[in-house]
């Protein structure tokens, strides 16, 4: 018989990966506390932007017109219980406040709410990004809490989807990678993931541990690139090089590679930034907290971007944001997303209105999230809008829509034609011919 497989936590993870185990052919019945999240599901509506994803849930959620059926939610534990074999767990782990640790309370409370209703043996699949040890305890507690008993296994399953492309990752991810203690995790995995293995995916097989860290270890190696280009661009900055020729010359050597060397205003997130600080606190737990010392250095040289940007526009006012206004294009922590998590561009949007500018803010997609975390900045319906009356314009999150702005357009409306560009995205050369005064981080002044 076919699996049958719950997932628990629709966020961002849980909600793609229950669309796509839907689309694998599977029964699939997703789980979460919020009822509201649940409702908007069930009618096939996405809580967040994600390209790709809405289309998928309106192929499978039962009782659209069309669509396969394969795909249910509820908030009923036992429900649960009663139609899984296999149960994904896919809740958030954020950073807790005032500490650099991760905060596992609903990863504990999904598992002490799903162990009870176990009646049969059943696999558990941790997805969630949590410190290196979970797993191990987290067993411990299914087992004994579970009336199944020892017929419940857990397996360790982190996941590397990217906002944006979350779609794609889950349904052709370049790696899965699965932690196991018994023989049912790896034979059931294999099962799950038949298709995307039988497309050529390397398929890692891990204890806990080793699977627990290789989601932590990607994400501070991502983030460290991007210091790393970024510490480059202060460098350049300092001697006049040019940080984006620099990228690309390094680029070409394969060991380096091309990608994540974009310097810029730094990396934000619900993820890069809370999960080196996590992985730090954690080893400092273990007693190895040396061993990555460097990751502060990796957070320090990202936060100071923001700082970076904010001065640089401090300079193009004449040095000082009183009476001076600032449009931002972008709230986003990346394009083709509307998250606004940590996200720079808002972090530099809010330090220049604190620091007495008049800035007005516009985004593609992430305007009503911006909007619930900085109700005090002003919004504009569109990137010209924004840039009424602008003494300086600051491109912060590379949307496709920014690079397509008319610069001539843009130039005819603002106040002052000064465009800092805080994603090394914009043609300096065409902005620069209509007139601009063009400035990006780590290149030349021209
Ligand atoms: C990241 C990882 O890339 C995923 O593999 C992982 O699964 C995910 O976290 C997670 O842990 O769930 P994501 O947060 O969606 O994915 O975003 P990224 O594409 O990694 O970008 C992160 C930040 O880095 C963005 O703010 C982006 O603007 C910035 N960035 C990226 C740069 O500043 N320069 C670059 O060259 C690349």
């Amino acid at each position: 018989m076919a699996l049958k497989i719950t997932v628990i936590g629709t966020g961002y993870l849980g909600a793609t990966h229950a669309a796509a185990m839907a689309e694998l052919g599977f029964e699939v019945l997703g789980l979460d506390a919020v009822p509201e999240k649940i409702e908007m599901l069930a009618r096939g509506r996405v809580p967040m932007y994600e390209p790709g994803l809405e289309e998928l849930l309106g192929k499978h959620v039962a009782g659209l017109p069309g669509s396969t059926g394969r795909l249910r939610f509820t908030t009923s534990w036992e429900e649960v219980g009663e139609f899984g074999d296999v149960h994904f767990i896919c809740v958030n782990t954020p950073q807790k406040h005032g500490e650099y640790a991760c905060d596992m309370s609903y990863v504990e409370a999904a598992v002490a709410s799903l162990a009870p209703v176990l009646h049969r043996p059943a696999l558990v699949v941790g997805k969630s990004t949590v410190p290196v040890g979970s797993a191990a305890r987290l067993t411990r507690t299914l087992t004994e809490l579970a009336p199944a008993g020892t017929g419940v296994e857990l397996a360790w399953n982190p996941e590397f989807l990217r906002e944006g492309f979350a779609v794609q990752d889950t349904l052709r991810p370049d790696r899965i990678v699965v932690g196991v203690e018994g023989e049912k995790g790896e034979k059931v995995l294999r099962e799950v993931y038949a298709k995307p293995i039988g497309e050529g995916t390397p398929f890692v097989v891990t204890d806990y541990p080793t699977a627990e860290l290789v989601k932590t270890a990607a994400n501070s190696f991502l983030a460290t690139k991007i210091s790393f280009i970024n510490a480059m661009a202060e460098v350049c900055e300092a001697a006049d090089g040019d940080v984006v020729k620099l990228a690309e010359a390094i680029g070409h050597d394969e060991r380096i590679g091309k990608k994540f060397l974009r310097a810029g205003i730094g990396f934000g997130g619900g993820c890069l930034p809370k999960d080196i600080r996590a992985f730090m606190a954690r080893a400092g737990e273990l007693g190895a907290d040396q061993a990555l010392t460097f990751l502060r250095e990796v957070d320090s040289i990202n936060m100071r971007r923001r700082g970076h940007m904010v001065e640089l526009a401090r300079e193009t006012v004449g040095g000082g944001f009183l009476g001076r206004r600032v449009a931002v294009l972008g709230a986003t922590f990346k394009p083709d997303s509307d998250d606004v998590r940590d996200s720079p561009a808002l972090n530099v949007a809010g330090q220049i209105h604190l620091q007495g500018g008049q800035v007005t803010v516009y985004d593609p997609k992430g305007m009503e999230n911006a909007r619930r975390l900085f109700p005090t900045l002003t919004y504009a319906e569109s990137a010209l809008e924004a840039c009424r009356g602008a003494h300086v314009v600051l491109h912060l999150t590379e949307w496709a829509e920014f690079r397509e702005l008319s610069p001539a357009a843009l130039a005819s409306v603002v106040a002052e034609a000064n465009i800092l560009d805080g994603r090394n995205a914009l043609d300096a050369a065409a902005w620069r011919t209509a007139g601009w005064t063009f400035r990006a981080m780590g290149r030349p002044q021209a």
